[in-house]
């Protein structure tokens, strides 16, 4: 089983990214064969400051290391390092009719943001596709917000396979898991760097206490039971807490007689507790400078022997070269 996923270097990595995709990718790492990378022709269409996206790119290879991605187990590298994915977005592009990239919603979703409506975005699920489809991928882990991405991945192989030759392309399956498919935010929204809601990883310490202690809440007095319905205090919670801290937590809103403050302390305390291992681990990565080249320039080495495999097959399917 080939499992591959990507995330932007739009920023720093939040707990939406890391419960929505990273958790499942990691736990997959150890079931098939895992290739993991960085999508920074992606993040072009937003991060648009080279020094800025390199020092992105570098802290994203940092944090999914950190968190526990084996270079020895997944293939883990940078989008630009391929340019093979460029290419064959182009040939994709050939294939895609208008009308399926106008129905996607990341794309008028992104645009109502602010985001500046250009052909690379629009293009956007075109190059995913090329990702995915290079790789000869069967499954590919993300959140719900990638789902219908991974649906127009299998579009557009249909299409190349009807028109240059049935088995040209794997169809891959989305896998998302239903309980993080959409991790909530600060204010209850999904979690998104263009919501400004999210809680890094790595988040300092002061800066976590503000966000945290930050919530806002109703003003339903101590003594009287608190809604349990769409409190992000306990959604977020529940993620980092165990079975049995959650379960007091549902009670606690139940009963009535805690105030948030002290539900707000608790899942600070639980988020830093849940994170600690993955600190530590990042301290170490980097103490050793050339430890994230080294990985990303060997994992470049081994997608590339596949990327150019598939990309010459099809190549020679469509006549080109
Ligand atoms: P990106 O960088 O926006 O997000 C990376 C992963 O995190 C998931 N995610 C969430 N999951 C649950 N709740 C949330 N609040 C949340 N926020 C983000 C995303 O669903 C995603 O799985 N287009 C992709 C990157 C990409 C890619 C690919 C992924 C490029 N090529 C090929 C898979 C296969 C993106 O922008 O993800």
């Amino acid at each position: 089983m080939r499992i591959l996923s990507g995330l932007q270097p739009s920023g720093r990595l939040h707990i939406g990214n890391y419960f929505g995709m990273m958790e499942a990718a990691l736990k997959l790492q150890h079931e098939g064969d895992a290739y993991y990378f960085i999508a920074d022709y992606h993040s072009l269409n937003t991060v648009q400051d080279g020094k800025l996206l390199r020092d992105h790119v570098r802290n994203l290879a940092i944090d999914f290391l950190a968190c526990g991605l084996d270079p020895a187990k997944s293939v883990f590298f940078r989008q630009s390092d391929l340019p093979e994915h460029a290419e064959l977005s182009w040939i994709l592009s050939t294939v895609t009719p208008m009308g399926l990239l106008e129905r996607c919603h990341s794309y008028k979703d992104k645009v109502a943001h602010g985001i500046k409506p250009s052909h690379g975005l629009f293009a956007y699920p075109v190059l995913m596709a090329a990702d995915i489809l290079i790789y000869d991928s069967d499954v590919v882990p993300v959140g719900r917000d990638q789902k219908q991405h991974v649906e127009v991945t299998r579009d557009i192989a249909i299409k190349m396979n009807e028109t240059f030759g049935e088995g040209l392309f794997k169809l891959p399956m989305p896998r998302i898991n239903e309980q993080t498919a959409v991790v909530p935010g600060l204010d209850g929204q999904k979690m998104s760097k263009s919501y400004d809601n999210t809680i890094q990883l790595f988040e300092e310490l002061p800066a976590l206490k503000k966000k945290i202690m930050g919530i806002k809440t109703d003003s339903t007095p101590v003594e009287s039971p608190k809604s349990i319905e769409g409190s992000s205090i306990l959604a977020l919670y529940k993620l980092v807490a165990s079975q049995a801290d959650y379960d007091t937590m549902v009670a606690d809103h139940e009963k009535g007689g805690v105030g948030y403050g002290d539900f707000k302390k608790r899942l600070l305390q639980a988020m830093t507790e849940h994170f600690a291992p993955f600190r530590e681990r990042r301290a170490e990565i980097i103490a050793d400078p050339k430890y994230v080249d080294r990985v990303l320039a060997e994992g470049a080495e081994k997608a590339r022997a596949v990327a150019r495999k598939t990309l010459a097959r099809v190549r020679d399917a469509v006549g080109l070269g």
